[in-house]
């Protein structure tokens, strides 16, 4: 399980997306950046739902025996029902479907707390906030994405600011407290820009994997974060 938005008292947490590792090389890439990261993002792809693939149970219960950081599992997949049980199984911390892959989504999250994981919901960048209505008070994390899934390497959406900032505004109201996600262009530029919009788990792939040194790059994107972070504070 992830810790919850509140035990963390809304700090920002980084997240290094797999997708933009050595994938021959994913133990040693993860020795890289795991001092200066809480949570690994592990991108689920089959595609079906984006245009793309990626890696199933096998390989996400080989990178939990490489690696003590928590595993947060984003299921770009359709029919998601099916791959809960598998990678909960197979050592996810948080699983988290998509709200356009499902007709059932208060199901899966019930489904994904009672397999002892954390229920995230993902959105995509066209799909309006209004669908994640019912949902919210069923999950503990809101991942909003920043690029069309399917890719690593996109550019940044910069009117997703304004969801994350009416998404955060949402919860205030509703007395709801849920990890921010963002996922998609994220650097440390736009990490800024997304923790002073109410973001508070910051995904990145190719700012940290495409990098000459991942740890530094990771380690700047961490020290953005947290001093926007800092400047919210002081001017609450
Ligand atoms: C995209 C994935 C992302 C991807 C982000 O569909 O969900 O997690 O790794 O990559 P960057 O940070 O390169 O935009
Ligand atoms: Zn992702």
């Amino acid at each position: 399980m992830l810790p919850l938005f509140h035990e963390t008292a809304g700090r920002p947490l980084i997240c290094p997306s797999l997708l933009s590792c050595d994938f021959a090389r994913i133990a040693e890439e993860i020795e890289l950046i795991k001092d200066q990261a809480e949570i690994l993002h592990c991108d689920i792809m089959d595609g079906h739902f984006v245009p793309n693939l990626t890696f199933g149970p096998p390989v996400l219960a080989r990178i939990r025996q490489a690696t003590n950081l928590l595993l947060d599992v984003h299921l770009m997949v359709d029919q998601p029902e099916a791959w809960l049980e598998p990678f909960a199984k197979a050592g996810a911390d948080s699983l988290v479907f998509h709200i356009e892959s499902t007709v059932h989504s208060q199901r899966l999250a019930t489904q994904i707390r009672d397999l002892g994981c954390t229920p995230g919901v993902a959105i995509n960048p066209g799909t309006p906030l209004t669908d994640l209505t019912e949902i919210l008070p069923f999950v503990d994390l809101v991942l909003v994405m920043s690029v069309n899934p399917g890719f690593g390497g996109q550019s940044f959406i910069s009117q997703m600011l304004d969801k994350v900032q009416s998404l955060r505004q949402i919860g205030l109201d509703r007395g709801l407290s849920f990890h921010i996600q963002v996922d998609g262009g994220i650097n440390k530029r736009t990490a800024a820009q997304m923790v002073k919009a109410g973001a508070n788990l910051l995904v990145a792939g190719n700012a940290i994997f495409g990098a000459d040194d991942p740890a530094l790059a990771a380690a700047e994107i961490r020290q953005s974060a947290q001093s926007a972070y800092a400047d919210t504070l002081a001017t609450i």
